[in-house]
């Protein structure tokens, strides 16, 4: 069920994002070789709770930390840890943040130092597809819509879309519906409305779409070992066209 949000919803929803859009802007000048995601991790978790939020990701099934840090071929669900970020890594932070009851979801990928030409291509490229993929979340396009944007680019670049982590609806609860990957055909699927508040979140691999996941049962990889990248927003469909909750 989709649960649709009136304006003044969307309104109550704006500090939950705003949250994780102020954790970004920090991290950006935090970044550097020699730190560590999990200082990273522990400078967000108090930042969240400084700005009045609350943090959801510790605990949530068991996850053991307050962010997920997924460095090079990390595609999603990294453990922060004490192995320090060196020049050439790149490194996706995503964080949640909940206040008043709402939810906020932002991932951003970081380089660290100087990084290659094709990581460099492959951040670019993947926060192209985020935007190419939020300017057709308006009332009327179809959820396909969104999706082709995304994959076309990335493909047409050289690059694959991750199909087995999905992206969602974001309200009261961290995960509504509709869950969905990001491949697609124009004109196809869910008609999207105002008032439906998604994430949207890319995750491009330089290589195979294919991932794995650790033992741990939360790291997911590049099957091949190439690098992934992901930007995401949380991202409320208005009349006036996409409105970008997390923007920074
Ligand atoms: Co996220």
């Amino acid at each position: 069920m989709i649960r649709l949000k009136s304006k003044d919803e969307i309104e109550q929803m704006r500090m939950a994002s705003h949250i994780v859009a102020d954790c970004h802007r920090e991290i950006a000048k935090l970044i550097a070789p020699g730190v560590t995601t999990l200082e990273i991790n522990d400078f967000v978790a108090r930042h969240i709770t400084k700005l009045g939020g609350k943090q959801f990701t510790k605990g949530y099934n068991g996850f053991p930390a307050e962010t997920c840090a997924s460095v090079n071929d990390v595609v999603a669900h990294g453990f922060p840890n004490r192995t320090p970020l060196k020049e050439g890594d790149i490194v996706k932070m995503d964080i949640v943040a909940e206040y008043d009851g709402w939810f906020g979801d932002s991932a951003w990928c970081y380089a660290v130092g100087h990084i290659s030409d094709n990581a460099r291509k492959l951040m670019e490229v993947t926060k192209e597809c985020l935007y190419l993929g939020i300017e057709q979340a308006v009332p009327g396009n179809r959820l396909g819509d969104i999706c082709h944007a995304v994959q076309a680019h990335a493909e047409s670049s050289g690059f694959s879309v991750v199909r087995d982590l999905l992206a969602h609806g974001i309200g009261r609860s961290l995960h509504e519906d509709p869950n969905f990957e990001h491949v697609g055909q124009p004109g196809k699927g869910l008609r999207l409305k105002e008032g439906m508040v998604l994430t949207i979140e890319p995750m491009i691999n330089e290589g195979t779409f294919h991932i794995t996941i650790d033992e741990d049962e939360w790291t997911a990889r590049t099957a091949d070992g190439l690098l992934s990248a992901q930007y995401e927003h949380t991202v409320a469909i208005t009349a006036d066209g996409p409105l970008i909750l997390t923007a920074q």
